[in-house]
């Protein structure tokens, strides 16, 4: 591809060519893809309208390019290496002509069951190659994927469900992961039960686990049932550029679970671009992302951008620590990767376990490491460095957010000068912007400020689904005219950028977005609770931990704690679990009712002194009290 950046020189060239002329820049990208029918034009509405649009007028199928376009050159190059939880498991191998029969078959299954352009598909499903297939089944047929990660509960599954108004459910009979099977059928049936699920026809489940699961007469079928007789070629749907892909839920600072929504053309730009440029993954080289399909990671990063690319993509189902905390390591060896992609609260998980676990894999063919997902601390950083990379690859620190698509800040592999812990510059296409707290930009170089983003580019967010009003207060209301990030940043004289982390009410838990207003109103379910309020605080290996203070009527019991683990388990899901609940009288909350987090924060990071201005308190005496408990 003669639009990847191959040294600082081409960078600058091509930062500064897409800053200055990105109809050019990008409408020449786009040639390189296959297309039913050229755009009218590169760039069309904007921020301010709130109405970006890429390549309108053009029309295309996702997969395509994903797949048909490499049978012509690579037919028989793997395209999905899977790697299951049990090492003694056999990896599976899909060729791209494979992979291409499987999603047509796929995609004929589902349109047997009726699914049609436009229509949502929900899947809850564990690491299974059945599950990327699926992906792009849908793509295939222009149904909109929802993936929905297999540790939600049934509660906010079926809350996703009835949001996007799911038609298909597409599930596993269980998940494994390392020595636990997660009964994702039993959840489903938990969540179909629910009112909010009345939208759904069809489930299909594909067996995994192996584990008892009970089928409903007339609405669950077994994906190997259905896909004996399913034809192997199936016409990919027209397309046109700003037809919805997918939706894909994240927590924000306040209200339930926002459907992030993306669209098809500048998507496939943008998990391609960035894909190709960050991690200069080559034809022979083997690239891991560790992430799961549930996330956004791995939509861009497992699927559509190594596919897109024609690269090999390797998929895990299992976890890092099962059956010992070298099991990265060991798939690394056995398989010779050549790129891995990872988040933080891993790294440090497997720093904590010891070196022994990583020191005696030769880690040789190792060329390029990534870090995704949360801000990466200095120690982590230099362990990820010396025992995993031998000094010798080099880190790309990529930042980005389900509403970015893709990669905007990062090093590019073998390319920009490394920094620890800072995802340094902007990728062609992007124009961070520094603001202070008045709403200025910050001018100097060397500053911190709030994050945001001057001019779309192709792989933004485009709305919120079904409530475009919430998609423009949320992102482009705090800064008219930019797109507002929710993270702190700060720029060093070289005009390095560092993330810092999220400035709104949002807590990253192990790389996991949680709101705190979520967890609140989940708590806020059991009986005996009267109010809670709910902080992050540094935590060694989560990067993040959940703080919850909870005020509790005289009828709890000695179990509340337990009982509050649960409900929070029950209508979000294990991730969202506090890992520190403390029961106090009152909460610090100002004349007008609203709690100071500020306050709570510092408490919970114990921190007790210089809390700021706390003349407006209503009663000060409650800090005191909450100093006093703190856990
Ligand atoms: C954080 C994950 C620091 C950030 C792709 C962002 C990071 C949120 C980094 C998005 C990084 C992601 N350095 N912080 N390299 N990457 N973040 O939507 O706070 O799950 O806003 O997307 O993760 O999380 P999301």
């Amino acid at each position: 591809m003669d639009w990847r950046i191959n040294s600082m020189e081409d960078y600058n060239q091509k930062y500064e060519k897409a800053l200055n002329n990105p109809d050019a820049y990008w409408g020449d990208i786009a040639k390189s893809f296959d297309w039913f029918k050229e755009w009218n034009s590169v760039r069309s509405g904007s921020i301010q309208d709130a109405d970006m649009r890429w390549f309108d007028g053009a029309q295309l199928n996702i997969t395509v390019n994903c797949l048909d376009r490499h049978l012509k050159t690579q037919p028989n190059k793997e395209a999905l290496l899977y790697i299951p939880n049990d090492p003694s498991e056999e990896a599976t191998r899909l060729t791209y002509k494979e992979l291409h029969a499987e999603v047509c078959k796929t995609a004929n299954m589902f349109k047997s069951l009726g699914v049609k352009k436009g229509d949502r598909v929900c899947l809850y499903m564990s690491m299974v190659p059945e599950l990327l297939i699926s992906v792009l089944a849908c793509a295939r047929l222009g149904a909109i994927h929802s993936v929905v990660f297999g540790g939600f509960s049934a509660q906010a599954l079926a809350g996703r469900i009835e949001d996007a108004s799911c038609t298909l459910v597409v599930t596993n009979d269980g998940g494994l992961r390392g020595n636990k099977t997660i009964e994702l059928k039993k959840i489903t049936d938990d969540a179909l039960a629910m009112k909010e699920c009345a939208c759904v026809k069809n489930v299909i489940v594909h067996k995994r686990a192996g584990n008892e699961v009970s089928m409903k007469e007339g609405r669950d079928h077994w994906w190997h049932d259905l896909m004996k007789d399913m034809d192997t070629q199936c016409d990919p749907e027209v397309m046109e550029a700003e037809d919805t892909l997918f939706v894909l839920y994240t927590s924000g600072s306040t209200g339930k679970p926002k459907g992030i929504q993306h669209t098809t053309a500048g998507y496939m730009v943008w998990a391609a671009y960035t894909f190709a440029n960050v991690f200069q993954v080559n034809k022979d080289d083997l690239y891991w992302c560790t992430a799961d399909i549930g996330w956004i990671t791995g939509h861009t990063y497992i699927t559509y951008g190594p596919l897109l690319n024609g690269a090999t993509t390797v998929m895990f189902e299992g976890v890092p620590t099962w059956p010992d905390a070298g099991r990265f390591w060991d798939i690394v060896d056995q398989y010779k990767i050549t790129h891995f992609y990872t988040a933080p609260t891993a790294i440090r998980a497997l720093m904590g376990c010891g070196n022994e676990f990583v020191d005696k894999y030769k880690l040789d063919s190792l060329k390029v490491l990534g870090s995704v997902g949360e801000p990466i601390n200095e120690e982590a950083w230099h362990w990820y460095d010396e025992h995993v990379g031998k000094k010798k690859c080099p880190i790309v620190d990529t930042w980005w957010q389900t509403e970015t698509g893709g990669i905007l800040i990062s090093p590019l592999a073998g390319i920009t000068k490394l920094k620890p812990c800072h995802a340094t510059l902007p990728l062609p296409g992007v124009h961070p912007v520094l603001m202070n707290e008045k709403g200025e930009e910050i001018m100097e170089r060397e500053a911190e400020g709030n994050l945001c983003i001057r001019n779309p580019w192709p792989g933004m967010v485009r709305t919120i689904y079904g409530d475009h009003e919430r998609f423009k207060n949320t992102y482009l209301s705090a800064y008219p005219g930019m797109y507002f990030t929710g993270d702190g940043c700060k720029r060093d004289a070289e005009g390095f950028y560092r993330i810092t982390g999220r400035v709104d009410d949002v807590i990253n838990v192990s790389g996991h977005r949680i709101g705190t207003a979520e967890v609140e109103d989940a708590i806020d379910q059991h009986p005996e609770v009267i109010e809670a309020a709910v902080v992050g605080f540094p935590h060694d290996i989560k990067g993040q931990g959940i703080y919850a203070y909870i005020i509790i009527s005289a009828n709890a019991g000695d179990n509340i704690q337990k009982e509050v683990l649960d409900t929070v388990t029950k209508f979000i899901g294990p991730i969202a679990k506090p890992d520190k609940i403390q029961v106090v009288k009152g909460l610090p909350k100002t004349r007008s009712g609203k709690i100071m987090r500020r306050i709570l924060r510092k408490i919970a990071a114990h921190e007790f002194e210089n809390f700021g201005d706390t003349s407006t308190l209503l009663d000060p005496s409650v800090v005191d009290e909450i100093k006093e408990g703190v856990l």
